[in-house]
Order: structure tokens, then C-alpha cells, then sequence
């Protein structure tokens, strides 16, 4: 799902039962990653298919090159608390 923190696009994916977030901008071009799919611990991009890791933000597979921003999560009961990683 898509999130806003603090005025920031924010993918939050669950895989099992571990949450994710990352920044929910492509680096490739300007398309919501929430809206692809969850493969793996890869988010796929649906526009041109390029996977990023859940846990790191990083690309891979092209086309795209650059990692996303990621997130601390921290479950309290069954809640997400997500903070931006100093
Ligand atoms: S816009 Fe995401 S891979 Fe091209």
C-alpha cells in the first residue's frame, strides 16, 4: 500500500511476517510502486518490470539503476510504526 511520511510517497509491503517500507517513487521513471507486485522480497515495478529489494531498496534488475529510501518499521501490537532512517 502507499503511505505519505511527512509529505513523502511511501510503499509499505508486507512479505509473511515481516513489513517493509521504501520509497514508493520508481527510480526509473515517475510511477507508484504500490501498485506492482510483491515477488519475493522484491517489489516489481509495473511499469517497465524492474525489481527492487524490500529490504534494502536496491534495483535488482533493469532497467532501473538508482536504490529507493528506506524505512524503519517497528511493529507495536499489530501496527506499523514507520520512520524515516536517520
Ligand atoms: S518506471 Fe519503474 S522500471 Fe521503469
Amino acid at each position: 500500500m502507499r503511505v505519505e511520511i511527512e509529505g513523502e510517497p511511501v510503499c509499505v509491503a508486507r512479505v509473511d511476517n515481516e513489513v517493509f517500507a521504501v520509497g514508493d517513487t520508481c527510480s526509473h521513471a515517475n510511477v507508484s510502486l504500490a501498485e506492482g507486485e510483491i515477488v519475493g522480497y522484491d517489489i516489481e515495478c509495473w511499469l517497465h518490470g524492474s525489481r527492487f529489494d524490500l529490504r534494502t531498496g536496491i534495483p535488482d534488475t533493469p532497467p532501473a539503476v538508482v536504490s529507493l529510501p528506506t524505512y524503519l518499521v517497528t511493529m507495536v501490537d499489530d501496527m506499523a510504526v514507520i520512520e524515516r532512517k536517520k
